[in-house]
């Protein structure tokens, strides 16, 4: 079995985060969110991953590499034709596929717990398509099935009257079959070549689409609250892995903190936490889990609260963290709440100077959202 994975588009709605990064490396609890889908791959023992990128992609292949970080082979492959849709992508795709099943996976979406499951379904029930399905609250802003006596008769995408409250999400298992469907689909009312339709059109022509309902799902929808929630979802399921460090006279539980990190005797750490090489926490901080820290940051009487992932090389003085995403670089040097934050990397907060003229001096880049 292969994998095709998604990660072009322009995240225009995650601006102005996406201004700079592709959104497919925005940091989700420490990592760039396709390291979760490579994760879920590799450890199913896929070998053959490709990337669908788009035209003239510079930034992902430095950070992800050929693939031998996961022990897989990485194709990368530009979207030629335009954003015609997430069905385009499969014909881009269709010769390096070949005749192999393979899993179709959106690079935005996260799902705990892997894709095992899903696999195993496939194969038990034979199917040529397995859609994995999520219940939701706004089931009009995805594909959404229409299931009569446990079977999926049709998907609309993104239905103004949703026949469910499932999604469909973006993990999908084919065989060869599904490019019946995908040569055979015409654009939508909005000009692209819907998946939803290529599903629609399997079922038509007698072929069998499965389904298995996962939790623990999670897809950018374009909020930054949406960041936030994904951030949380992993923060809330991450389990340390090997190097844990009990701390003297300190309350801890299932940490994975390195070696080489160095914690005054005044801080205080509670909770799941994940400390990365080369960091300080100092003076009289509280590191309350979860939380992740990165590499060689200097966190000095600071808060890091609970759902605070804090990327690589920050600095944080006297500052209370909780519930944001501080990326790489970034120096919060005053004694201030941050909440629900997303702070791109070397953004540099610093307390009001005591000089004339008084007030706020920002500088600040296009689609910023600041409350003050
Ligand atoms: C795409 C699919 C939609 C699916 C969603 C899941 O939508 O068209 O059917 O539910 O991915 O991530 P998009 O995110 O491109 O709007």
């Amino acid at each position: 079995m292969k994998a095709l994975i998604t990660a072009g588009g322009r995240g225009t709605r995650l601006r102005p985060i996406t201004n700079t990064i592709n959104k497919h490396l925005i940091p989700i609890a420490g990592k760039p969110m396709l390291f979760y889908a490579l994760e879920h791959l590799s450890n199913v023992g896929i070998k053959d991953i490709g990337i669908n990128i788009n035209i003239g992609e510079r930034e992902l292949q430095p950070v992800i590499g050929d693939g031998k970080k996961w022990g897989v082979k990485i194709t990368y492959r530009e979207q030629t034709g335009g954003a015609l849709g997430v069905a385009h992508i499969l014909r881009v795709w269709r010769d390096w596929i070949g005749d192999s099943s393979f899993i179709f996976y959106l690079g935005d979406n996260i799902v705990l717990g892997g894709v095992d499951k899903l696999i195993d379904k496939f194969k038990k029930d034979n199917v040529d398509a397995l859609l994995a399905l999520s219940i939701v609250k706004d089931p009009q802003r995805f594909g959404v099935p229409t299931i009569k006596n446990g079977v999926i008769i049709k998907v609309d995408e993104k239905p103004l009257r949703p026949a469910s409250n499932f999604a469909v999400t973006g993990l999908y298992i084919y065989n060869k079959n599904i490019f019946k469907a995908v040569d055979k689909i015409k654009p939508s009312a909005r000009g692209e070549l819907e998946i939803s339709d290529a599903h629609t059109s399997l079922i038509k022509q007698g072929y069998k689409v499965g389904y298995e309902e996962i939790t623990g799902w999670w897809k950018d929808t374009g909020k930054p609250e949406d960041l936030l929630e994904g951030n949380q979802l992993i923060l809330n399921n991450f389990s340390a892995q090997g190097g844990s460090r009990p701390m003297a006279g300190q309350f801890s539980i299932n940490n994975e903190i390195q070696k080489d990190v160095k914690i005054d005797n005044g801080v205080i750490v509670q909770g799941k936490v994940r400390i990365g090489k080369g960091t300080k926490i100092l003076g009289k901080s509280m590191i309350r889990g979860p939380v992740v820290i990165g590499e060689n940051c200097v966190i000095t009487d600071g808060y890091i609260a609970p759902f605070a992932s804090i990327g690589n090389n920050v600095e944080i003085y006297g500052a209370e963290i909780e519930n944001s995403i501080i990326m790489d670089g970034v120096d919060i040097h005053c004694r201030t709440r941050i909440v629900d934050s997303i702070i791109g990397s070397n953004v540099l907060i610093t307390p009001k100077t005591e000089t004339f003229p008084s007030g706020h001096k920002l500088i600040i880049g296009e689609n910023s959202v600041i409350e003050l």
